[in-house]
């Protein structure tokens, strides 16, 4: 089936502009006016909204093993909650046990994301150096896996050291491709976590309180540096404090391998969040925790001025039950929130229409920078003739309100909950198939595919 979307507003990172789309056998044939049409062609009218390309969330946690169960997504319902948000394409973590294989890992995810209607990747990370790392992460390259995560925090589980980091980026910069890394200093939180649990200090307050600002940017600095002495590019995820900026400005001065992320939480949010009763304050347990506004404003101006290349939205959603492990013991509640869903419309009400920035931003953060990083651009996360026709219309009239109640994200809890949003997802296309119309994923429209990336 061929599909013709009449007179929508196109926006690319690069222009806006009203025109027909003419899509083939799943790709962008056409951009134009009075095209000539094959038949079997559906005409959609666009009149009056915005065709983006299909949004790209470059991290993401299905399903997650923690020791509170996996996070509350798996591959389809994550999937489907991104498709409402106008994301198409989710890339996600290998994450292996100790012991095991890369490779192992990665096969085994891959089959466990079989079931996503949207496409998919992963970052894969090691989480110990051996013997076989190296040719574990040669393996994964030949696979179509192009990027790989450090944990920097979370040293009794997933973290690594500075040399085994180290050797991390020599490996991945010797073959070409990219270190994404969660900064923070592992060993210190650790210091204060253990402190403030021994002083009776137990509540979700004293998460945000044993996680300062000052040691995400000195892990930024530390990460910044391994990395230029490898020569492999980095990419910081969830960037949420002001003096991480100036770490990566003055980094971005000398080179331009060094890349960052935040996400809409850091942007929208505060640590105001973490005073009140365990069930308010337990769905912001988060890491990096929630900043102060000063931040808040200081990330949307990276945004605006290119210094914070992406938005990711690092879902990871945990349901309360999930999270009242924790309730005598902070250290005990499973890090992370949901929000894949609401990456383009928070963006859009906070971003764009409070004239933050433009809508070509939002559409180079949301699809076209998390695109070119990840080896997927230009047959995603752009507009052209050859593009693959991954899109969204996107109608910016609607006004709906955030709430858990009626969320597709499947979990309990709602880090956005009251939180009024403008716009929607009229229609969503994946492979030049409409995937979601009406309001409606349609959830037998087709599967999305593992994007080998590198190829
Ligand atoms: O709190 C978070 N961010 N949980 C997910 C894992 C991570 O650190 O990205
Ligand atoms: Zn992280
Ligand atoms: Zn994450």
């Amino acid at each position: 089936m061929n599909m013709l979307i009449k007179g929508g507003t196109i926006v690319t990172s690069e222009k806006t502009f009203v025109s027909d789309i003419l899509i083939e056998n799943g790709i962008i044939s056409q951009i134009g006016e009075s095209l000539t049409l094959p038949q079997n062609t559906r005409t959609i009218d666009a009149e009056g909204n915005y065709v983006f390309p299909g949004g790209i969330d470059p991290h993401v946690h299905m399903a997650l093993p923690t020791p509170a169960g996996p996070s509350a997504d798996d591959f389809l319902t994550g999937s489907i909650a991104a498709l409402y948000g106008g994301t198409t394409t989710l890339l996600d973590f290998v994450t292996p046990r100790k012991g095991q294989s890369l490779v192992e890992a990665l096969d085994l995810r891959i089959q466990e994301a079989a079931k996503s209607l949207t496409h998919y990747s992963f970052h894969v990370s090691p989480v110990e150096w051996r013997p076989t790392t190296e040719e574990e992460i040669t393996a994964c390259f030949s696979k179509g896996i192009t990027s790989f995560k450090v944990y920097m925090a979370y040293k009794r589980a997933v973290g690594l050291n500075d040399d085994d980091f180290y050797k991390v980026l020599q490996t991945v910069g010797r073959l070409g491709g990219m270190v994404t890394v969660h900064c923070e200093l592992g060993d210190e939180i650790d210091v204060l976590r253990d402190q403030f649990v021994q002083e009776g200090k137990v509540s979700p307050e004293f998460h945000m309180k044993s996680r300062p600002p000052q040691l995400e940017s000195e892990a930024v600095q530390r990460a910044i540096h391994l990395a230029e002495k490898a020569k492999c590019s980095l990419y910081i995820v969830h960037v949420s404090a002001k003096a991480s900026l100036d770490n990566i400005r003055n980094a971005r001065q000398q080179c331009n391998t060094v890349f960052a992320e935040t996400c809409p939480h850091y942007l929208l949010l505060d640590d105001s969040k973490y005073f009140g009763s365990f069930q308010e304050t337990v769905p912001y347990v988060i890491s990096p925790p929630l900043r102060k506004k000063e931040d808040n404003e200081a990330l949307w101006q990276a945004i605006a001025k290119g210094l914070v290349q992406t938005l990711g939205t690092d879902h990871c959603p945990f349901n309360l039950s999930q999270k009242s492990v924790g309730i005598n013991d902070f250290r005990r509640i499973p890090n992370g929130a949901g929000g894949v869903e609401h990456r383009l419309s928070l963006l859009y009400t906070y971003g764009v229409l409070t004239e933050k920035i433009s809508l070509k931003k939002l559409v180079d953060v949301f699809s076209t920078q998390p695109a070119r990083l990840f080896g997927l651009f230009p047959a995603k996360g752009h507009i052209a003739v050859g593009a693959d026709a991954d899109l969204v219309i996107w109608n910016p009239r609607s006004e709906q309100v955030i709430t858990a109640a009626n969320h597709h994200q499947h979990c309990d809890l709602e880090i956005y909950e009251g939180v009024s949003t403008k716009g929607h997802a009229e229609f969503v296309i994946v492979n030049g198939l409409v995937v979601l119309e009406n309001g409606k994923v349609k959830e037998d429209a087709g599967l999305g595919t593992f994007l080998q990336r590198g190829k």
